[in-house]
């Protein structure tokens, strides 16, 4: 089964945000490892649950930066993400209760991750960058520690 390669292109130049969505094709992979080698439906139950739930950290993440810089586009943003969340939840009930869909959700989460990073992703970068480069220093260590503390442990 092919497995999803993190390229350069992607990246937005935000290391925080590239961290994550670099760790979401991790998550997407492992599913794939999983549906490969190991495909009992706990384990693949696990895995889809661990790329999901990261995904969804990740989102509110991206969403609660956004808010904090005033982003213009916000709440067209956050429609977007809502939408696919809804979308990802419905395969997850599915793959929970037995259907064999852990391969369409890992490919649909790839492609809608893939996407969005280009179009609307791309769309914020100027403004988180003029956001942080007038912030003091310290106090964006700050935030992203206190944002990353709230929505990842
Ligand atoms: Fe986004």
């Amino acid at each position: 089964m092919p497995h999803f390669v993190w390229s350069s292109e992607f990246e937005l130049g935000i290391p925080v945000i590239d961290g994550q969505h670099r760790r979401i094709i991790d998550y997407i992979n492992r599913v794939y490892d999983v549906l490969e080698h190991d495909p009992d439906q706990a384990r693949i139950n696990a895995v889809l649950t661990d790329l999901v739930d990261y995904t969804f950290s990740h989102l509110t993440f991206e969403e609660a930066m956004l808010e904090e810089i005033g982003y213009g586009d916000f709440d067209s943003h956050q429609l977007a993400h809502r939408t696919f969340t809804k979308l990802i939840e419905t395969l997850r009930q599915r793959a929970l209760q037995g259907e064999s869909v852990g391969a369409e959700l890992a490919a649909f989460l790839n492609n809608w991750l893939i996407t969005h990073i280009m179009a609307e992703d791309a769309g914020y970068v100027d403004a988180v960058q003029a956001h942080l480069a007038g912030s003091e220093a310290g106090r964006r260590r700050y935030w992203l520690h206190k944002a990353v503390t709230r929505y990842f442990q």
